[in-house]
């Protein structure tokens, strides 16, 4: 387990922050540590910022996430990693597509060459949609408080697949199911980074299994057609117990 001194909270809504923390250990965008929160548990978070000052940017969600929200600058944070397939390096324009905390992950790959779909419930849940180039990005809420009034796979109308290299993309499942279906065909290279919950992050307790392949070890990212190749992606998921519960409507 590494202990490092947080240097850094930057709260950047009601329920998200940014917490930073010295580590000189080389890391990818899309790799992820598991954090582990003394009384709280310990969850998997993609790393948001690399370089030798780290950072993971937490949503509140359940227990160990609320709790890690509430470090200050200096206390410790407990964790191990990196762990995960980063993102394939692609140079090129890149469209990078972030749901909700999805975007957090996402965040090293920005560039200049970058245009970006952000998408949230609620304008106050939008995510580093201000990093891209100015007029290089798509902002869509569900209820069209900012941006688009839809979802992130709306986003894409307008745009043309054919003017990217690469597509990057992270979020709820069912949204990365849509776009999925939208650019199954176009012939678009991509890779999304997938969730499920994991316990162990290193292969041993199979809970993040998705069609027999681990996410803690062969993703979370993972190539459109690994994706398409999936029975279960978007269809049913595992619980914590291990109980298998369907997603979306069925
Ligand atoms: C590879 C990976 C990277 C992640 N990166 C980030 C990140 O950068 N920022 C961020 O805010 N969150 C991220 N998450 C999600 C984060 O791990 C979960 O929000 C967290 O585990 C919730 O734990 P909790 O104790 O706060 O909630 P709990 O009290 O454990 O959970 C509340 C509810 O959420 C469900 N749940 C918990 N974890 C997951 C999960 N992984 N997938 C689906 N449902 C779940 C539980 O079954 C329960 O119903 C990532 C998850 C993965 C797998
Ligand atoms: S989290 Fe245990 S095998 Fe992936």
């Amino acid at each position: 387990m590494i202990n490092s001194r947080i240097t850094e909270v930057e709260k950047l809504s009601q329920n998200t922050s940014t917490i930073r923390f010295k580590w000189d250990q080389h890391a990818e965008a899309g790799q992820f540590i598991m954090v582990w929160v003394p009384g709280a548990g310990e969850i998997p978070i993609s790393l948001s910022h690399l370089g030798n000052e780290k950072g993971i940017t937490v949503r509140s969600y359940g227990v160990a996430s609320e709790a890690l929200i509430k470090k200050r600058e200096g206390e410790r944070l407990f964790f191990r990693g990196p762990y995960g397939r980063p993102f394939t390096k692609v140079e090129g324009r890149k469209l990078i597509i972030g749901g909700g905390s999805g975007m957090a992950g996402l965040l090293p790959l920005i560039d200049e060459k970058s245009h970006g779909i952000v998408a949230a419930r609620t304008k106050s849940d939008l995510l580093f949609h201000d990093r891209f180039p100015r007029g290089h990005v798509t902002v869509v809420t569900d209820d069209g408080s900012a941006g688009i009034k839809g979802l992130a796979v709306d986003g894409l109308k307008g745009l043309r697949l054919e003017d990217f290299d690469v597509i990057y993309a992270c979020g709820p499942e069912m949204m990365l199911k849509s776009i999925l279906d939208r650019i199954r065909d176009s012939g678009v290279r991509a890779e999304f980074s997938l969730e499920r919950i994991m316990k162990c992050g290193i292969g041993i307790c199979d809970s993040c299994s998705i069609d027999g392949h681990q996410l803690c070890t062969e993703g979370p990212t993972f190539s459109l057609e690994e994706i398409a190749s999936m029975r279960e992606f978007g269809v049913t998921r595992l619980t914590e117990s291990g109980r298998r519960i369907w997603l979306g409507k069925h």
